[in-house]
């Protein structure tokens, strides 16, 4: 496995993701819409997965225009999806690609910022639902078709709250805390069995829509923009990470 500074630093072939099937969540927007080009520019055929279509639509255009690999929408809204909307994905992918060789679990809600102690229960229960049960369910019924592949490679996505508890950050917190755990039990399951791997990311400090809504006086000029921190993303999808499970890779310096 290549050091924390050389996945931040890792710089692939321009054909890395060639052949890659690769599903992306939350695509539409942020780090999500950021891997998707990311992902097509190293050659993949990205499945560009969100609730907003417009934005996935924007998307695709983008990705047409650079005269990358065809890309495919695939509307779905993880708080009201249920066992049978991944199962339906499921076979989706299978009849028209016959595999996944990625998935990447971006997307995500920032509930409130507020003490535990005051924690609606409402908000509570979204932000676990979109930002960790809907991350299980989906893998949990992609998995036959990531068993597919000859090198799959799921990553989840954490943060860090999800590694050291802050306060007021509730839910948010607790499920990467959680998408953690979720990693490593699943990769010891997988460790030494067939040819998927799981790992999480943390993006770090990233200016997006959500970094915004966390730290609305912080001046995003001062971090780093989605597309900088795209090197460690790449490095994980990608084959020279066939042997990574089980990690939790940071993006950027902490
Ligand atoms: N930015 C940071 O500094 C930072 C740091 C640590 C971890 N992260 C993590 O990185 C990931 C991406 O965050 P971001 O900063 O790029 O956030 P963002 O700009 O708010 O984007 C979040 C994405 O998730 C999608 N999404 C939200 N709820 C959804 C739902 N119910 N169903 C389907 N898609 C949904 C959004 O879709 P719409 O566009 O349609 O709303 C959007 O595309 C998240 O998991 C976040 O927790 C971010």
């Amino acid at each position: 496995m290549l050091s924390e500074q050389q996945i931040i630093q890792y710089q692939g072939t321009t054909d890395l993701l060639k052949d890659r099937i690769i599903l992306v969540t939350g695509a539409g927007d942020g780090i999500g819409k950021a891997a998707a080009l990311a992902f097509a520019q190293a050659g993949a055929t990205v499945i560009l997965a969100g609730r907003t279509v417009a934005k996935l639509e924007h998307i695709y255009d983008q990705i047409v225009a650079a005269d990358y690999v065809q890309p495919v929408i695939y509307p779905i809204d993880l708080e009201g999806a249920v066992a049978e909307d991944y199962d339906q994905l499921a076979v989706a992918l299978d009849q028209q690609f016959g595999r996944l060789d990625g998935l990447l679990l971006n997307a995500g809600v920032l509930g409130q910022r507020t003490p535990l102690s005051n924690y609606r229960h409402d908000v509570w229960d979204k932000v676990m639902h979109i930002n960790i049960t809907a991350q299980f369910q989906m893998a949990q019924a992609l998995m036959p078709v990531l068993e597919k592949s000859n090198d799959a490679s799921v990553v989840f996505t954490s943060s860090g709250v999800g590694r050291q508890g802050r306060a007021f950050w509730g839910a948010y917190a607790i499920s990467k805390f959680a998408i953690e755990g979720m990693v490593q039990t699943w990769a010891a399951e997988l460790d030494g069995v067939g040819s998927v791997r799981i790992n999480a990311i943390n993006p770090g400090a990233t200016s997006t829509n959500m970094r915004a809504q966390a730290y609305p006086a912080e001046n995003p000029e001062n971090l780093k923009t989605a597309e900088q921190i795209m090197p460690a993303y790449l490095y994980l999808l990608g084959p020279d990470s066939d042997k990574v499970n089980g990690q939790s890779i940071n993006a950027q310096n902490r």
